[in-house]
Formats: C-alpha cells, structure tokens, sequence
C-alpha cells in the first residue's frame, strides 16, 4: 500500500483541481486501493485501456459510477452502460445505425445553424453567463432532434437531465426523483404516440419496429435508451463546450495561435476533450479474483478508471502531458472511454463542438473571463454551472 490519502470519492476532490493528486497516483500507486471508498483508482493510461478492453474480466453489470447511495445505478434503470456482453452487444446494435458517420455527417449544416443561432444571440459588449447561453442549448436541442421529440421542449428536457445528474449538487434546481418520474411519463406519451402513429427516420419508431421483428427488447428498453442518450449526451458536451472556452480564454497564447490557424480547430477539440475530460470516470467491477500490475483485486472489487489522470499520461503524451497544447498530435485521450463501451457520441459531440468553436472563434478573441467560474458538485461530470463572460 502506498500511503496516499486523497479523497477520491467526495465531488469536492473532482470540481477542485485533481490532477496534482493524479500525478502523485500515477508515480506512487497506479493501481491504488482507496480504502475510505473501499474501491481501486486505476490512474495510468495502460491500465485504463486494459481495463476497458476485457468486459469479461471486468464488469459494468454492477453500475458504472463510484460506490454511493446517491450515484444512479442498475438498481434505479436498465441501462445498456450497465450491461455486458453478448447483451451489451445486441442492444448497442440496435442504435448503432443512428450514430453512423455518414449520419453525424448529415447533420452538420443543421447543427451549424443551430450552433449561429446561439452565438448570433450574444451581447456585444455585456457579460452573460456563458455555461447557460451558449453551452447549454445546442446540445439538449440536438437531442431532442436526434430522438425525434419537440425541439420547443428543449428546456425541460435540459432541466430534467440537470435535476438527474446534479443530485449531489443543491445549487442545482429539481430533484432527481421528481425529474424521472416527469421523463418517464414524457417518454411513456412519446413511445405511446409513435406506436399508434409511427414515423419515418425517428428513433422510438425504428426501435419499436425492431422489436416487433424479434429484436430483445420492450417498451421499457425503447424508454431507457431515450434516457440514457439524453443524460449521456447533455451535461458532458455541454461541459465539453463550457470548459473548453474556459480553456482557451485562460490560454491566451493557444487561442491567439487557433485565431492564425483555425484549421487546427479538430485538434484543438481533441485536446479540450484530453486535457478538460468533460466526464472525469467510469468503473467497473472484477468478475473474479486477478491481478492489475502486481495488485491482487477480489472478485466483487470495483476499480474506478479516471480518465483525467490517464490523459496526463507522460508515458503515452511526453513530458507536457500537463499543458494545454491545441496543436498536440498524436492525442489518444481516453475522454470517450475505450473498447466494448466507447462512447456512441462521440463523432457527434466532435461535431457538435467543432461547429461552436468555429462560430465562436472570431467573437473569443474580444472575450475575457468576467467572474468566479461556479463548477457542479459531482464526482463524474463536475462540469461548470456559471461562467460570466464578457464579449467586448
Ligand atoms: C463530450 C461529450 C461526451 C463525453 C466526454 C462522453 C463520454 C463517454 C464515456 C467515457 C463513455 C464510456 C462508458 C463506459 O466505458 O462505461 C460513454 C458512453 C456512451 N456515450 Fe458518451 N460522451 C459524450 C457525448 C455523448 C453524446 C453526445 C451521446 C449521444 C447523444 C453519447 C452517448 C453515449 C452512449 C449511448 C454511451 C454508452 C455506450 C455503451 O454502453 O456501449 N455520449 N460516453
């Protein structure tokens, strides 16, 4: 055992600045028992990908989140996160089609209009707040498109999803109890409308179609599939968006040389999403007893892969793995996960960012931080809720 205390498991630790203390994991416990939280920290780049890699050694089937009464898990929803193979298998089939690349692609000038909507709205030369109007309404609307639902609901639908993953968090308004029951009866109406009338090119609709030919589901899967590709795909581009500008505007010298070359803009959305790691983990649980560099872990063991550690990684990004470069190639971050359950965003999350920073980037060089930066209590997307940001 190393010695290292370091409070892994309060969202205090993860809305601070933790990488200090994953510097020290990585050099003095890579594969670190944290046994106030009774789980392992798997902080080294490697072990993160092996982790990810085998979900036969390493299971999701017992939830994906830190160990605590208050963290969602597979007692609460059915979800695919939460599921192996071949299960896990058969259902990302199912919603794979939806996230094809020449799909993400032919949303492009759809979200490029979006994204000109949002940053046309911006005062010239009065401070809003950043994280509420400009990161947070493409990516709910996007969904909202993507799922076939009433974009005009976009802030409920947002309101609800903030309830649910900020539960830990009073400043957040809502309850999570009250917001999936409100989500559940939304669903329940929508799943019950496209049955009645189904649509052409609409995700309910083609889910229920493929249940109809034999596919393993029921209508509860079509609603945790809705569920899950709202929270999945809300807070974190929406953090992705929020943290990334606060990247730049704190990296004067990264965004005057985006301004020169705005054709770095794929990589400068790479290293936002190394370097700012919109969700900071996920975990998993051992199958049997084994061993992860030189450590015994028992069956039944969760290990918690943080990703923001393994991002920093000097032994895969070199001795600057700690500074924020928009040119840095290669970028084998570990922000979208890896293997079995990489993330099914993420060529629409790239996109989605891609198409705001573009739109942004002329207006970002007049802009300046006005205020402190109110960060979300969470242990797992500790994004930011408030940013006041003045464009001059
Ligand atoms: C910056 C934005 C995003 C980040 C950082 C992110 C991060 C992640 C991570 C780390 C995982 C891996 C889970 C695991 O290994 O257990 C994941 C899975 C997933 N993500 Fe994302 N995500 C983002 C955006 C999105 C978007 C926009 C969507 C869809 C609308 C989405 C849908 C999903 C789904 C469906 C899964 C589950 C995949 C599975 O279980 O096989 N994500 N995401």
């Amino acid at each position: 055992m190393s010695g290292l205390q370091l409070p892994l498991h309060d969202p205090e630790f993860y809305r601070g600045d933790p990488f200090p203390a994953f510097r020290r994991l990585r050099e003095q416990s890579p594969v670190h028992w944290h046994a106030e939280g009774g789980w392992w920290a798997i902080s080294r780049w490697d072990d993160v990908r092996e982790v990810s890699s085998r979900p036969d050694l390493f299971s999701s089937a017992s939830g994906v989140m830190i160990p605590d009464p208050a963290e969602i898990g597979p007692g609460d929803i059915d979800l695919m996160l939460f599921t192996d193979p071949p299960r896990h298998r058969a259902l990302r089939q199912l919603i794979r089609d939806v996230f094809a690349p020449r799909r993400i692609r032919a949303l492009e000038p759809r979200i490029r209009e979006l994204a000109r909507g949002v940053v046309e709205r911006i005062p010239a030369g009065a401070a809003l707040d950043f994280a509420e109007e400009v990161a947070a309404p493409l990516p709910t609307i996007v969904i909202a498109e993507l799922l076939g639902i009433d974009p005009a609901d976009w802030e409920r639908f947002r309101s609800w999803s903030d309830a649910i993953i900020g539960e830990l968090d009073p400043q957040v308004p809502g309850r999570r109890a009250e917001a999936q029951e409100a989500l559940h009866r939304y669903f329940l109406e929508v799943i019950e409308d496209r049955r009645r009338r189904p649509r052409a090119d609409d995700f309910v609709s083609g889910l229920l179609a493929a249940r109809e030919r034999g596919a393993p589901i029921d209508e509860n899967d079509v609603y945790c599939f809705c569920w899950l590709l709202l929270t999945a795909g809300n807070e974190t581009t929406r953090n992705l968006i929020a943290q990334g500008t606060h990247a730049l505007l704190s990296h004067p010298e990264q965004l005057a040389q985006l301004s020169r070359e705005p054709g770095r803009m794929h990589r400068a959305v790479e290293e936002m999403l190394r370097w700012c790691v919109p969700s900071q983990y996920m975990a998993r649980t051992a199958a049997c007893d084994l061993e992860l560099r030189g450590q015994k872990i028992r069956a039944g063991q969760k290990l918690v892969m943080l990703y923001g550690a393994a991002n920093r990684d000097p032994e895969v990004f070199g001795p600057d793995a700690e500074a924020f470069r928009i040119d840095r190639d290669p970028n084998p971050h570990l922000s979208f996960g890896y293997g079995e359950h990489v993330c099914m965003g993420a060529g629409l999350a790239r996109l989605e960012a891609r198409l705001m920073f573009e739109e942004l980037l002329p207006l970002l060089r007049r802009a300046a931080l006005d205020g402190p930066v109110t960060r979300m209590r969470a242990t797992m997307t500790p994004g930011i809720l408030h940013m006041p940001v003045t464009f001059a």
